[in-house]
């Protein structure tokens, strides 16, 4: 990741959910629903760090959720719209490939924003040594076929993961109707994540 790009988040980060999410808070609730969903399950009072957090838009649902919430992206201006969202959780200001939190975390999450470090199996590796129950990310799997996500969780040392497709678009806001028809799309299995490779993002979580 270059520092242009670095300073392209700097720039959009006031205002950044509202700007890139049609329906933000909508779009963050199912995310966190399929974060808690997918793979082992994690408990009210688990902790949670959030790699290239941007403005912090998750950190309301995990909370709600009972999670114990930390944020982490290498954009100060991020950082700084997360502080504004989210006054009372923490935030720091790091590279996701660089990061070590305080303490191990039972729940790591990185979304829009896997793709960032160079060297993906060392990254994924990093976060294997902290992470107690599982890590969630998300991926176009147009642009990162499944195949060599799944071949580098395992060279990282993941031995077990599970993918989910995502069907709620980012920059439309569908009337609320529909919600559960997309949700039952997701749920077809080899269909659903194979229609995600036109269509739709996959959500990947992995652990021991
Ligand atoms: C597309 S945004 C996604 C933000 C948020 N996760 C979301 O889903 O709304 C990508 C974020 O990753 C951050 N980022 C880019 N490279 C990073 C890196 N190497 N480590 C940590 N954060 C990074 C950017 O500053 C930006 O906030």
């Amino acid at each position: 990741m270059t520092d242009d790009v670095l300073a392209k988040f700097d720039r959009i980060a006031a205002g950044y959910s509202e700007h890139d999410y049609a329906d933000p808070e909508r779009y963050a609730q199912r995310r966190a629903d399929v974060i808690l969903a997918l793979g082992p399950a994690v408990e009210p009072g688990a902790t949670v760090v959030d790699l290239g957090c941007g403005d912090g838009i998750m950190a309301a649902p995990l909370v709600r959720y009972g999670l114990r919430y930390r944020g982490v992206d290498a954009s100060s201006g991020m950082v700084e719209a997360a502080r504004l969202r989210n006054p009372r959780l923490p935030f720091d200001v790091a590279r996701s490939e660089e990061y070590l939190p305080p303490e191990p975390v039972d729940l790591t999450i990185c979304l829009r924003s896997f793709y960032y470090p160079d060297d993906r199996v060392a990254f994924f590796r990093r976060v294997r040594s902290y992470t107690r129950t599982k890590f969630v990310f998300d991926f176009r799997p147009r642009v990162h076929p499944a195949s060599s996500v799944a071949a580098d969780l395992r060279a990282a040392g993941f031995t077990r993961h599970a993918f989910r497709a995502f069907f709620l678009p980012q920059l439309s806001r569908l009337p609320a109707p529909t919600h559960p028809a997309v949700e039952a799309l997701e749920h077809l299995g080899p269909l659903s994540l194979l229609a995600a490779r036109r269509f739709g993002r996959i959500f990947c979580a992995a652990w021991d």
